[in-house]
């Protein structure tokens, strides 16, 4: 078992530990009396478990262990079970979610559960944010993508037609468990989704991270590696979340590969998962700064071959212009000016502020 305690403006523990979902009532009751009190703890009646179609058969059955243990710790349980996918990161699921909490006399002293991946995270964590001007919520994420990336740092919200994660809120959960038993009902596109995000970090804040992972063939098959590489990816998003709560500055350096990941996303009409986006995104950035003399020389040409070892199909299928168009309609822009993040070299990045007129020109010589 591994505690990572993240100090944000709400401090939370993030617990990665087998067998977790078992414990979850116990943990998130021994949670709610350490802040609220005892009084304040016994005032959290209902628990309302989000989560999508697939994940919801799996572990999130009225007879499951998470629903067992909410009870047995006291909680009355509702389920809310959304179609999983981008195309449901939107207003009108957030709305029958918050239908569903009043329809069911959710009070302001109540909590969501998050029990999903990314977009169920993103979603729930939406909802608890603005339901009676904001109620807690605890995130279980049970993809890995989820457990090392979105599911810490308090970013919730939904995609709208222009583009993905354009409102939202920040807004930090109380808890975050993670059984990393449930890697092994992901197969290996869901797993390659998550160490995108876990190579990320390597690149931005901590080479050990990348050195680890390549240290051993078939990394899915060494479990003791991958919850190591689990804690310290989520040890470089803390930092930097600790540090940048609100992304002023310092946290934009999360957003590593994202600004064409998130365009081939939109491209792809979410056909292209995140984390597969991502890799290009970062694949784009670094062959683009090395070519533009912006990173240390090589350094390019070495993201790649890390992400080609990881088996990532780099190609992209779309021409600058389209990257460049969807990327430009992204929140990230500001004032004609867009901030890339540039992996200059091993185990650090920079923000460099670019024009938007030259982020075609910028992409077509990453790809
Ligand atoms: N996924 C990027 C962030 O949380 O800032």
């Amino acid at each position: 078992m591994e505690t990572i305690h993240v100090n944000a403006s709400k401090p939370y523990d993030v617990i990665l530990k087998a067998g977790v979902l078992s414990e979850a009532g116990r943990l998130i009751r021994n949670e709610l009396e350490q802040r609220r009190g005892t009084a304040g703890m016994l005032r959290c009646r209902r628990v309302c478990v989000v989560t999508d179609e697939t994940v919801g058969a799996l572990y999130g059955g009225p007879g499951q262990a998470l629903h067992t243990s909410l009870r047995s710790a006291g909680f009355e349980t509702t389920s809310f079970v959304f179609p999983g996918g981008e195309a449901h990161k939107t207003m009108e699921t957030v709305a029958q979610l918050l239908d569903h909490l009043t329809e069911n006399r959710f009070s302001r002293t109540d909590l969501l559960v998050a029990l999903g991946g990314g977009i169920t995270g993103d979603v729930t964590g939406f909802a608890a944010a603005i339901y009676l001007r904001g109620i807690d919520f605890v995130q279980i994420p049970t993809t890995l993508l989820a457990a090392v990336d979105s599911s810490v740092g308090g970013k919730t919200g939904v995609n709208l037609p222009a583009g993905k994660n354009l409102a939202g809120a920040f807004w930090q959960p109380n808890l975050v468990l993670f059984d990393p038993a449930v890697m092994t009902t992901l197969g290996r596109p869901l797993l390659l989704d998550g160490m995108a995000e876990i190579l990320k970090a390597g690149f931005i804040a901590d080479s050990n991270i990348i050195y680890d992972a390549m240290n051993v063939s078939s990394i899915f098959e060494h479990p003791e590696t991958m919850l190591r590489l689990i804690g310290s990816a989520v040890n470089v998003k803390r930092r930097i979340v600790e540090a940048d709560e609100r992304e002023s500055g310092e946290r934009k350096l999360l957003n590593l590969g994202h600004t064409v990941g998130h365009a081939i996303e939109k491209c792809s009409n979410y056909e292209i998962s995140h984390g597969a986006a991502v890799a290009i995104g970062m694949k784009i950035i670094a062959k683009a700064g090395q070519a533009l003399e912006w990173i240390e020389s090589g350094y390019g040409d070495d993201i790649c071959d890390i992400l080609g070892y990881f088996g990532y199909d780099l190609s992209c299928p779309y021409p600058a212009w389209a990257l460049a168009d969807a990327a430009l309609n992204d929140k990230k822009m500001q004032g004609g000016r867009i901030s890339l993040v540039v992996p200059d070299h091993p185990g650090h990045c920079m923000l460099k502020e670019v024009s938007a007129a030259d982020l075609e020109d910028i992409i077509k010589k990453g790809l």
